[in-house]
């Protein structure tokens, strides 16, 4: 039976989030189960509980049973470049000879829709086998780029939001629109593929740097226009940067500014970096309703700096601040590669992150980020069947490192910092499994 057309039991350990761990603390906000099962239907979450309990319930469903392996929420990834995969992991002087030297060269390709079309399939499968499920994607300044995208997403029914990169400053030969063709561009791909199935509509001013305030305008007025659409873009990611945006944008104090008077800013706004930003700055952005990226694998790659989430955090406590591999510039899909980042960021401020709170930041955040938490980022009944099952012993080292795990947070923490590419077994996208590891590792 194909798993789309009919009930069907997932049977394993369990992570639910029933609270925030940064507000409530990681006991009270964390939902496991060591064996617990997970109803799907139609794509969707029926029921999640007590495995003996739910097959008494659902009599004759069929039951996959994954053992001690973890089924959660697939991971949602708030900040990617799709067409970057191609020059992952390229050394740099830091950002502005990075995109100068390696991405503008590689972006100019995407006007070609068998250069999209391709790279778009193959994001999305890294993205599969990596247990994302959902992601806030940056397309390139051509709308045939955002096209292949949302084309590929659609044959694979995956929730994906995209847009295209509009640029009208500082940009390479082929790669430069305008205030006008960027609102004209966006908006019919807004029309065409804005909450269609299942995919969004990110406005994408690339940064303050490659647009005028034309453009930032323009894209201010089309965001009112279509305010359940995303607004995506760059902010504070080097000090190299902020400078020249401050150079470039005399009129205002500090860079945040600048998308907030074009109104770029508010609920469904994620400003990808975010790391060298003022307390004002950051207040404003939580008061805002917006979210941050942090991207720590591409802020470690490109020397860009640390981003100070504890810091972000006094200043603003209510600030949402989710996790994203920004690849290309992030150098890993996996959100444990990314997870540890972030880990390893917070130690350099002192800061002991918590394995729940990693894992909330990778799940549960992105979705609200996103504005997709009633649907996604969490394993409750009614939500989207976005699903991935993990190996807690994907290799030796590690299985011999939970074998000695304290708490179910330790086996956690092992996976953030020990995962290797063999830790997901199983994706499942709205209730299809699309990912399946080959074979069983420990
Ligand atoms: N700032 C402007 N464009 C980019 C990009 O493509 N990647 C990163 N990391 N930062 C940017
Ligand atoms: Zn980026």
């Amino acid at each position: 039976m194909k798993e789309d057309e009919g009930r069907f039991i997932l049977r394993g350990q369990t992570l639910a989030f029933s609270g925030n761990p940064f507000e409530v603390g990681a006991e009270d906000a964390v939902d496991f189960r060591p064996d617990g099962a997970v109803v799907v239907e139609g794509g969707c979450i029926i029921a999640v509980g007590p495995a003996t309990e739910i097959i008494k319930q659902n009599a004759g469903a069929p039951v996959t049973n994954y053992g001690d392996a973890l089924i959660m929420a697939g991971f949602i990834d708030v900040h990617t470049h799709y067409p970057q995969v191609d020059i992952i992991g390229s050394s740099s002087q830091g950002l502005v000879d990075w995109l100068q030297k390696h991405t503008f060269p590689c972006e100019s390709k995407f006007g070609d829709k068998e250069v999209a079309e391709n790279a778009a399939e193959f994001f999305l499968d890294q993205c599969f086998l990596n247990g994302v499920t959902t992601a806030s994607v940056y397309c390139t300044v051509h709308p045939q780029s955002v096209e292949s995208f949302f084309e590929a997403a659609t044959r694979r029914n995956a929730c994906m939001a995209a847009g295209k990169v509009c640029m009208d400053s500082n940009s390479a030969q082929g790669l430069a629109d305008t205030a006008q063709s960027a609102y004209d561009q966006s908006k019919a791909l807004i029309e065409r593929w804005h909450s269609e199935g299942r995919n969004r509509y990110a406005i994408t001013p690339r940064f303050a740097l490659t647009s005028s305030a034309a453009q930032l305008e323009a894209l201010g007025s089309l965001w009112r226009e279509h305010p359940t659409a995303l607004m995506q873009t760059h902010l504070s990611e080097t000090k190299d940067e902020i400078a020249r945006v401050l150079e470039q944008h005399p009129t205002y104090d500090s860079y945040y500014q600048v998308y907030e008077s074009f109104g770029l800013a508010g609920e469904g706004a994620i400003f990808g970096h975010g790391i060298h930003l003022s307390d004002d700055e950051r207040r404003a952005i939580a008061e805002s309703g917006a979210a941050i990226a942090h991207c720590p694998t591409s802020n470690a790659f490109m020397g860009s700096g640390v981003f100070d989430l504890d810091a972000t955090r006094r200043a603003a406590p209510e600030i949402l601040v989710s996790l994203a591999s920004d690849v290309g510039a992030g150098v890993s899909f996996s959100m444990f590669a990314t997870m540890r980042a972030a880990y390893e960021a917070a130690r350099y401020y002192g800061v002991v992150l918590h394995p729940a709170e990693a894992f909330w930041m990778a799940t549960c955040a992105g979705a609200k980020a996103m504005r997709l938490d009633d649907r996604l980022g969490n394993l409750a009944p009614g939500m989207d069947a976005d699903l991935v099952v993990l190996d807690l012993k994907s290799n030796p080292l590690i299985a011999r490192r939970v074998a000695r795990a304290e708490d179910f947070y330790d086996v956690l923490f092992a996976q953030i910092i020990m995962a290797d590419e063999r830790v997901v077994k199983a994706t499942y996208v709205a209730g299809n499994m699309v990912y399946q590891r080959a074979q069983a590792s420990t």
